[in-house]
């Protein structure tokens, strides 16, 4: 079943039931103020950071599921009702939300009045705006009431949930005209408030949330809106909430708009103070200024709506497959720009208190954006390289305020260190940008222990150079990509997380062939990259570690079918046909394919065979097979979780593009596209009663074959999975992929294709590409034409002229 439809001119999808499966959100702003948003108007704001700097309040896994807001009450006669149908719950007469590129729009009808609210963060702003038009369809002059509903969070989302002892007395606020100022906390340590506001004049307000809704009331029913009546409280302590009343009459046909702005302001220490008490409403009224006409709020939007054009005009595809062309044209590229803004921190799965900015994460999530952003991008790479370690490793988060490393959830994973040589190099071959390599950046933020960005990625290769086990593969460290396969833990207290406990790795022999395999591809990668900046020294050195990997990992990290995955702590093999159970994994075999380990020997074909054969399922390709039926404590997280969810065989959506990519090392396009098709979230639409999750982001997890409903989705958003599955359809199966010295085409397609068109726009010129495949090929070139002349290869030069050029690859 479906519960809406995809507009793709509009670049929306359209929810026309509000009772989604689950709630179906979007995301405000891209920079540094922000908002969840659901179908129902459910989410919350905050200011660069969800943990500190928590705007308004929220609650998790409440019930019902998704409350609180920005709401709207409206109050018709006898009749209350909410234009995104929650938290009334009054049935409307019509209802649509459309999530578009950074805006929602809600829209309800009942009984002849229609309130339509369009919520965005206009571009470069500190503040939500949000446009609220009623319109009167009947035929009769009609006079209703509006109330508007926020409730502040006292900033540290954290102890907001937990320190009531002192929370229930902090809370102040300030009302000045239409605007309520949320100030808690601004008098001692803070230099920051946040105000909310509409463009006309109320009838009251409210600011005490017991004296709104009535201390035994719900979101659904507000006392003040059952009595048609603000009370003009106004908070001390307990739950300060910010809620407007206007009175509104409509003639029969009649329109009128209300721009409510949710804001944000900091002040300098000196400037803090109007006078004794009274906040300096200087720059909350500047923004207000800029926001309180329609003709300003409308181009506020139009101009963000250009900021998506010109974002999603660098990479488009033209395949008659609507279902591909939406997702790879719009909505993958959407999700990895939330993914970059986000790493993990705040969606409808995380809490935006537990988990900050990963550093594989972020590096990976980087190859999703960084055409689109290269100078942020840069950015990027250079705050998290300046949180590594002299060593090499790697906090394994870091706090996007003060942009610090963090032990939050642990440190110690020996994967880490790679990913930055991914990031590092994708934006080279992005931007051509060598110099990046000279910035000098710090270690673990101290400045005084600089060294170039270069220099990083030299002690990144060499901590896995340093780190190796017995058999000479790398150690595991705390986790590797998997952070549940926790081969040091041993942990059998529940009160412990297992990404932070102890982690015996003294006299350890637990290896990754995962890491082995990721240190082939990306020590090639920093050999290549030593030798095109004439360090021929550096490259020979790390050419001999990676060749020596390569025979390791035939030696010991082959099993005869497929590749194994890793040797626990006292040194048996995991990922085997030896085991009992998980006798298979998908890491080692996507990334030792990715790196055609034994290619020429056959071994990539037989592995992606024993993946197919074993891994694969109706709904995507599971983590492991079979899956652990009990808790083994020298395996760690990883076996504590039911059969078929999360990191116990679930189909995680992170790492099926390894298979799909390693497919297309071997030129399998069938098989790659079946295995895109079977994850990507467009194609799942029609069974969205099943998959649950949005159909237009993917989830991190699906449930595997082994769980109690195979399909199920999980953590929508805020997943490796964006950047992964784009980087693998965009650059790998379509194949359009920067180089150093071009951009280099080479598709690997399904053999009935006829092929397909895409525009890239590359370092200063664009690029209108036309794939043809006459011969029912999947990979290979038999002739390429750049301009209408023949060209000798498929890497297609840098022109930087700011012109278009036209390329034609035929398959053969
Ligand atoms: C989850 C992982 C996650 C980790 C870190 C585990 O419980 O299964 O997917 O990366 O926690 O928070
Ligand atoms: C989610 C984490 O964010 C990511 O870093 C990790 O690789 C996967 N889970 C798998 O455990």
């Amino acid at each position: 079943m479906k519960y809406g439809y995809f507009d793709d001119k509009n670049r929306e999808y359209v929810i026309t039931n509000p009772r989604t499966p689950w709630p179906w959100i979007n995301y405000l702003g891209n920079e540094d103020f922000f908002s969840l948003i659901s179908n129902s108007a459910g989410g919350y704001t905050f200011y660069k950071d969800a943990k500190f700097r928590r705007i308004t309040r929220y609650r998790y896994n409440n019930v019902p599921m998704d409350s609180g807001g920005k709401y709207f009450y409206i109050k018709d006669g006898e009749n209350i009702w909410s234009p995104g149908w929650k938290p009334c719950k009054t049935e409307l007469d019509s209802y649509e939300c459309r999530h578009g590129m950074n805006y929602t729009n809600i829209r309800g009808e009942k009984n002849g009045i229609t309130a339509n609210v369009l919520y965005f963060v206009p571009l470069k702003t500190w503040a939500e705006v949000q446009k609220l038009t009623l319109t009167n369809n009947s035929k009769t002059v009609r006079k209703i009431k509006v109330f508007s509903f926020i409730e502040w969070c006292l900033w540290n989302a954290a102890s907001d949930m937990e320190n009531f002892q002192r929370n229930f007395s902090t809370g102040e606020v300030e009302i000045e005209g239409s605007v309520i100022y949320h100030k808690t906390e601004y008098k001692e340590r803070r230099d920051h408030y946040a105000y909310y506001s509409v463009n006309v004049p109320i009838q009251g307000y409210d600011t005490d949330r017991e004296s709104f809704f009535g201390l035994y009331n719900g979101f659904d029913e507000p006392q003040v809106v059952a009595e048609g009546k603000p009370k003009n409280t106004e908070a001390h302590g307990w739950s300060p909430i910010a809620s407007h009343c206007i009175e509104v009459e409509l003639k029969p046909g009649e329109s009128k708009d209300f721009i409510f702005v949710l804001g944000y302001v900091e002040n300098k220490e000196d400037e803090k103070w109007e006078s004794k008490n009274i906040i300096n409403k200087k720059k909350a009224k500047e923004t207000l200024a800029k926001f309180n006409t329609t003709a300003k709020v409308d181009n506020a939007l139009a101009d963000l709506r250009k900021y998506w054009d010109n974002l999603l005009s660098i990479y488009t595809v033209n395949s008659g497959d609507d279902k591909l062309d939406r997702i790879v044209n719009i909505w993958n590229q959407y999700q990895c720009m939330i993914t970059f803004c986000f790493s993990r921190s705040a969606s409808f799965f995380e809490s935006g208190i537990g988990r900050g900015m990963g550093f594989r994460d972020s590096n990976q999530d980087l190859t999703g954006f960084v055409h689109q952003i290269p100078e942020r991008a840069r950015e990027r790479i250079i705050d998290i390289a300046s949180t590594q370690f002299q060593d090499g490793g790697c906090y394994h988060q870091y706090q996007p305020l003060n942009k610090r490393g963090n032990n939050d959830i642990g440190g110690g994973f020996n994967d880490d260190p790679l990913w930055l040589i991914l990031g590092t190099v994708s934006y080279i071959k992005e931007t051509g940008d060598f110099g990046i390599l000279e910035e000098m950046v710090p270690f673990d933020n101290d400045i005084s222990v600089a060294r170039s960005l270069f220099d990083h990625l030299t002690v990144s290769f060499d901590h896995v150079v340093n780190n190796l086990g017995p058999h000479g593969l790398p150690l595991i460290g705390r986790a590797d990509w998997n952070d549940c396969l926790n081969l040091n833990c041993f942990s059998n207290d529940p009160n412990e997380s297992f990404q932070t406990t102890e982690n015996k790795t003294e006299g350890s022999k637990a290896e990754s062939v995962m890491i082995a395999g990721l240190f082939v591809v990306y020590g090639r990668d920093y050999a290549n990259l030593c030798n095109r900046l004439g360090k021929h020294n550096e490259a020979k050195r790390v050419q001999k570690h990676v060749d020596k990997m390569v025979d390791v990992i035939k030696k010991y990290g082959w099993d005869g079918e497929w590749f194994i995955r890793a040797y626990d702590y006292y040194g048996r093999k995991i990922g085997s046909n030896e085991n009992e159970e998980a006798k298979i994994f998908i890491e080692s075999n996507g990334w030792c394919t990715m790196a055609g380990i034994g290619k020429e020997e056959g071994l990539c074909n037989k592995a992606l065979n024993a993946v197919k054969e074993r891994l694969d399922s109706k709904y995507g390709i599971v983590l492991n097979n079979p899956a652990f039926t009990k808790y083994y404590i020298e395996y760690g997280e990883i076996s504590s979780y039911p059969a078929g969810y999360k990191e116990n065989a679930g189909v995680f959506c992170h790492n099926n593009p390894w298979i799909m990519i390693g497919e297309t090392v071997v030129g399998n396009g069938n098989r790659a596209w079946e295995y895109y098709r079977k994850i990507c979230p467009s194609y799942l639409e029609e069974i969205s009663d099943l998959h649950k999750t949005e159909p237009y982001v993917y989830a991190q997890m699906v449930a595997g074959k082994d769980a109690f409903k195979p399909g199920e989705a999980k953590n929508s958003w805020l997943t490796g999975t964006a950047s992964w599955n784009f980087y693998a359809v965009t650059q790998y199966m379509l194949g359009i992929r920067p180089d150093y010295d071009g951009l280099l085409i080479d598709p690997c397609i399904p053999t009935d294709w006829k092929g397909f068109k895409a525009t890239r726009k590359f370092r200063g010129a664009t690029y209108r590409i036309e794939v043809v495949n006459p011969n029912g090929k999947s990979k290979g070139i038999s002739e390429v034409m750049v301009d209408g002349k023949p060209h000798k290869s498929n890497l297609i030069p840098v022109f930087g002229d700011g012109k278009e050029h036209s390329v034609k690859v035929v398959l053969g």
